[in-house]
């Protein structure tokens, strides 16, 4: 099939990302792997460094690909996220950033090791990343405020000024979610897949790291929560998954919330 935006195709990723789709096509991937054989995806096998290298292919020069993995536990740590970090730099990613996605609400309890809450999101770019718009928070102190000045090597610091603290502060790169029905979403059907990441995640990648009319590409896709946060966000998105199942649940996951939209 031919690709184009705005679109949903069943395929092995890699391949079609390297035969089907042209080099820098894509401003943002937001996406997450299988790994560890942690959930059955009807036996399907899954190499990450041939999806890094169909990544590599499609992505434009200062694109992200914001890639959101943790590590099997069982005994020990797989140490997966870690792997596939150093496989991207090896590929020729610029690892920007190694970002912490914390959920509020985890299930995942150990009798000898404190309770794990994270995954990481590996924020992977081709070069310098082209966009970034920080979101930000309120600070807890804003206003003004008499601040100290000018110290000098006999410790006097007596000279004040008056200086305006800013009232919003760019986010630190850990970020928590909440996970579950009316967390992860609320769309209760989507929950048929087992492996999602938040909405709000997705939506909060795509804010920062592309900008309205840019593309937006899942290379597994899954339940199609980065395809609709995209649309959501005046986006244009694309979405590979080897399942045919999961492409249909992406189908109708975007296509209720578009309609949702052009319903306002
Ligand atoms: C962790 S899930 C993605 C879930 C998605 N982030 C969401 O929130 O809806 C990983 C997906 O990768 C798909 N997959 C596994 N191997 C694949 C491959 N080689 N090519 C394309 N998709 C693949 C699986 O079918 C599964 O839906």
């Amino acid at each position: 099939m031919i690709w184009q935006p705005n679109n949903l195709v069943v395929a092995e990723s890699a391949a079609y990302m390297q035969h089907e789709m042209p080099e820098h096509c894509v401003d943002l991937v937001v996406t997450s792997p299988p790994y560890d054989n942690l959930r059955d995806y009807n036996g399907y096998s899954f190499d990450a460094e041939s999806v890094g290298l169909g990544i590599m292919h499609v992505l434009k020069q200062g694109g992200v690909a914001v890639w959101v993995v943790g590590d099997r536990i069982d005994g020990g740590r797989s140490l997966t996220s870690f792997e596939h970090a150093i496989m991207f730099r090896d590929l020729g990613f610029r690892v920007h950033d190694v970002m912490i996605y914390q959920k509020k609400n985890t299930p995942f309890m150990r009798s000898n090791a404190y309770t794990n809450a994270y995954e990481l999101m590996l924020v992977l770019s081709k070069g310098a990343p082209k966009t970034f718009n920080p979101l930000t928070c309120p600070t807890i102190r804003n206003g003004k405020e008499t601040a100290v000045y000018g110290k000098g090597p006999d410790g006097d610091n007596s000279k004040r000024r008056a200086v305006t603290l800013r009232k919003e502060k760019t986010l630190i790169n850990i970020w928590q979610y909440a996970v579950g029905l009316g967390g992860t979403t609320r769309d209760r059907y989507a929950f048929e897949h087992k492996a999602l990441f938040p909405e709000k995640l997705a939506a909060d990648h795509i804010l920062s790291w592309s900008n309205l009319g840019d593309i937006v590409l899942d290379p597994m896709c899954g339940a199609g929560t980065t395809l609709k946060m995209a649309a959501l966000n005046g986006r244009q998105w694309f979405g590979i998954d080897i399942s045919e199942e999961y492409i249909a649940l992406s189908a109708r996951r975007v296509a209720e919330a578009t309609a949702r939209l052009e319903a306002v």
